[in-house]
């Protein structure tokens, strides 16, 4: 029987002692990661301040709901935050050991020179109160200085030393975010590894199949941020096409599984091989979200939701399109 397990887990790679409710699934560096996650980015008018705990709060009940991997990044301001609530779960025995959690953090683009990575990430642990980080991400290729200029270090050059700080133990993996296919393309033929990982916008109006495709031939995870894309009415800007959370054909599907129309989009996003990482600091959402692991979508509606992409970006900062790594059109 043991042996049987064993096999079975071997061969779907799923990881033998992975917890919480994602099943978890092999990166291209050996290491395991959980299909699920949550987001801790408090948006552009946040404000995570010494005294602010809705973040401890949120990753506390994230992690009592089965969420095992956490996404946060230097420029959020959250890694205190972060790195508090995890210590809690590891000393009220929710957490065995640290090694059930996956945290993600990230490189911000100050730090792009190769002398930069291991001292910023070294920060970055400092703050999350830990001694390595799971995965470690350049957030953006784009390479700029806090005052707001840009300067010219290649993202490979700086990928390379991703790699060191990967050497060196303080990341178990290290990947890319926001990086675009011929950016991916440069880092692969110029450096001796692939990344891990890619991290980008995926949701219902930004689906990315050409990009998805890409990632799979190489073997790279994708991690979709602002999976809600412009579903909820307050969030949405006045162009965004649809669908809003009460559209009527994403209600009908949620009501045949009696679930949320937000449980329909993540479920989606999941079986397109995405693993999505909503950022909610509200106890209720933040267990419904990681919900949606006891059905499936049929093909039929699938096919509907497929129809949604729009290749519309919630996220495009557009004010850094003279950067000459811009990733996007
Ligand atoms: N790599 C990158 O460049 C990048 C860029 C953007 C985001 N990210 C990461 O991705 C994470 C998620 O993206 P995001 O924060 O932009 O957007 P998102 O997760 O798509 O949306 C977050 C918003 O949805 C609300 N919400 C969550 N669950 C809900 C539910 N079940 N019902 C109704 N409302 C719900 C949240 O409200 P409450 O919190 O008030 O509950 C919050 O306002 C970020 O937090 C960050 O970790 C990465
Ligand atoms: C940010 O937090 C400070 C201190 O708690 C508060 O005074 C200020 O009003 C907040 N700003 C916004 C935009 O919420
Ligand atoms: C940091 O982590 C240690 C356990 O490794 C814990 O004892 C300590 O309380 C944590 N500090 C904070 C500020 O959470
Ligand atoms: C911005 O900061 C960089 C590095 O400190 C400096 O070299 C550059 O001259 C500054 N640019 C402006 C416009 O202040």
């Amino acid at each position: 029987m043991w042996k049987f397990l064993f096999v079975l887990c071997a061969v779907t790679g799923i990881h033998t002692e992975a917890t919480g409710k994602a099943p978890w699934i092999r990166l291209n560096s050996g290491r395991n990661i959980p299909t699920f996650g949550l987001g801790t980015w408090l948006g552009m008018q946040g404000n995570a301040t010494e005294t602010d705990d809705s973040v401890e709060n949120a990753v506390k009940w994230a992690i009592d709901a089965g969420y095992r991997l956490i996404d946060t990044a230097s420029i959020y301001k959250t890694e205190e935050q972060v790195g508090r609530g995890i210590a809690a779960k590891i000393a009220d025995g929710t957490l065995k050991d640290r090694s059930e959690l996956f945290v993600v953090t990230k490189l911000w683009n100050d730090a792009h020179e190769p002398k930069m990575v291991v001292p910023a990430l070294r920060e970055s642990l400092g703050r999350l109160n830990l001694t390595y980080v799971d995965l470690y991400l350049i957030h953006w290729p784009i390479a700029q200085h806090s005052n707001g200029s840009f300067y010219n270090t290649d993202y490979v050059d700086t990928w390379k030393a991703m790699l060191e700080a990967r050497d060196e133990g303080l990341a178990r993996s290290v990947g890319v975010s926001n990086f675009n296919i011929q950016q991916l393309d440069r880092v692969i033929s110029l450096s001796p590894e692939k990344p891990a990982v890619n991290q980008v916008e995926i949701n219902l109006n930004l689906q990315q199949p050409e990009l998805l495709e890409y990632l799979k031939r190489h073997n790279i995870a994708v991690m979709g941020y602002t999976p809600f894309g412009s579903l909820f009415h307050q969030k949405a800007a006045d162009d965004a096409p649809p669908p809003r959370i009460d559209d009527p054909a994403l209600i009908k599907i949620a009501e045949k599984y009696k679930k949320t129309v937000t449980q329909i989009a993540l479920r989606y996003l999941v079986e397109l091989g995405v693993i999505p990482i909503p950022k909610s600091v509200t106890k209720n959402r933040i267990e419904q979200n990681v919900d949606i692991f006891d059905f499936s979508l049929t093909q039929d509606e699938r096919d509907q939701i497929k129809k949604y992409d729009h290749g519309y970006r919630t996220i495009a900062p557009a004010f850094w399109k003279d950067s000459p790594y811009y990733p996007f059109k």
